[in-house]
């Protein structure tokens, strides 16, 4: 039996004695932070927690492992909703491209983007895609992610996607972080069925989906809906296809243009709907009547120099909202959490309190996972970071750009 004692905490954040599955509107400001803390863990699980004058009273002290925080803060682990971290080589060269004036739609339209990634792995083993994949989630974990979904997407074959797929259940077993698969067949129409959109979407509802199924290979079903991409009727028709094999939906909508993608997330009852740079009050308005969490991925509109997403008037409107990294070679080559939560604070005038919420409880109502991680809360899991001393939580967005993760802890082990 574990038991860890942890003492000397600058600053425990996020603590809640029972928490909620999400925050919304003005509760998304509201953040406790516990100072001058400590905190026990049983067996991997948040057992207890308090402030230092109220020391616990412990009754049976063998085998009872005592850490010293040094003042530090501790963190739940981010969670990450949106990362497409299984992919083959990298677009340093459209990145170029774009300075030199194209924009990501220009260079969608000459073959490149999401065709240039999915003709790369197409020629990848599944070997080499696992052993990258691994390195880019080692690399998250090491700055405070504890929870990760990953999506297909760059496959576009019945082949390559249940290739990607097979990639992300090996990394789930690599780690003990969860780890939620999404099937992103619908991200582009492959070079093979440019002239024949309705025969590839035939191909994801009649063949893909059902694969996947019969494997258990993914939990949720996501489309890129956009003009060139996918409609809204699109959209709908395969995640309520989905929706028949046991996937959730999922949505991404609104990137480059008002899409329509926000409703059709609403009508099928997505988990989430991501991007969200071309919303308006019809979006808000048909957001607040759902259970769909709107997820912003600061990272690709930073990336690509999109407009900014309005949260502000999301948030007063009442929406919660949360944040991913989108991590991927085309739009947003990073999965640092820490980064977006600055940028959500610095770009998009959230409050650090905010930003904090979105980047852990609510970003783990995006993937199904708020009753065990997201907050520090007795019976979730002891999955946390703890980070170098800081005079307060703002401290760490205020930071932007510097790693302040001291140590990362995962089901109560050091990593
Ligand atoms: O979330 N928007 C569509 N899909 C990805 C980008 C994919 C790519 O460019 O490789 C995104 O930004
Ligand atoms: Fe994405």
């Amino acid at each position: 039996m574990q038991k860890l004692l942890i003492k000397n905490i600058g600053g425990l954040v996020n603590v809640r004695e029972t928490a909620p599955e999400r925050v919304a509107g003005r509760e998304m400001n509201e953040l406790n932070v516990l100072h001058d803390a400590w905190m026990a863990v049983e067996n991997g699980i948040i057992a207890d927690f308090g402030t230092m004058e109220n020391w616990p009273g412990i009754s049976d002290w063998t085998g009872l492992e005592i850490l010293d925080a040094e003042e530090g803060y501790i963190f739940p682990s981010w969670c990450d909703s949106h990362t497409h971290i299984v992919y083959a080589g990298s677009r340093e060269g459209e990145f170029v491209d774009r300075i030199n004036g194209l924009s990501y739609e220009d260079i969608a339209a000459r073959g490149g983007g999401i065709l240039n990634s999915a003709a790369r792995l197409a020629d990848a083993g599944e070997d080499e895609l696992f052993e990258s994949a691994l390195r880019r989630l080692k690399e998250v974990i090491a700055l405070g992610t504890g929870a990760i979904e990953i999506k297909s997407g760059y496959g576009l074959s019945l082949e390559s996607e249940l290739k990607m797929l097979r990639v992300i259940s090996r990394l789930r077993s690599a780690v003990n972080i969860p780890v939620k698969a999404t099937l992103l067949g619908a991200h582009a129409v492959p070079a093979a069925y440019k002239n024949d959109k309705d025969g590839y979407i035939r191909l994801i509802t009649q063949e893909l989906i059902p694969a996947v199924a019969a494997e258990k290979l993914a939990d949720y079903c996501d489309v890129f809906c956009e003009r060139n991409y996918f409609t809204p009727e699109e959209t709908i028709h395969i995640l309520e296809t989905g929706l028949k094999y046991g996937l959730s939906p999922k949505v991404h909508a609104n990137q480059l243009s008002a899409s329509g993608g926000v409703q059709a997330g609403v009508k099928v009852g997505a988990v989430s709907v991501d991007h969200l740079e071309y919303v308006g009050d019809e979006e808000i308005a048909a957001l607040l009547n759902s259970t769909t969490m709107p997820t912003l991925l600061p990272g690709a509109a930073f990336f690509l120099g999109l407009p900014w997403p309005p949260a502000r008037k999301m948030i007063d409107a009442g929406l919660p909202v949360s944040v991913a990294t989108d991590y991927n070679p085309g739009s947003s080559p990073t999965g640092n959490m820490n980064q977006m939560v600055s940028m959500l604070c610095i770009t998009h005038r959230m409050t650090p309190n905010e930003a904090i919420n979105a980047a852990t409880l609510n970003a783990a109502a995006a993937m199904d996972l708020s009753a065990t991680h997201g907050s520090i809360t007795p019976g979730k899991v002891a999955s946390f970071f703890i980070t170098q001393p800081m005079p307060s939580v703002n401290y760490l967005p205020y930071s932007f750009g510097s790693n302040l993760v001291k140590e990362v802890w995962i089901n109560g082990k050091k990593l």
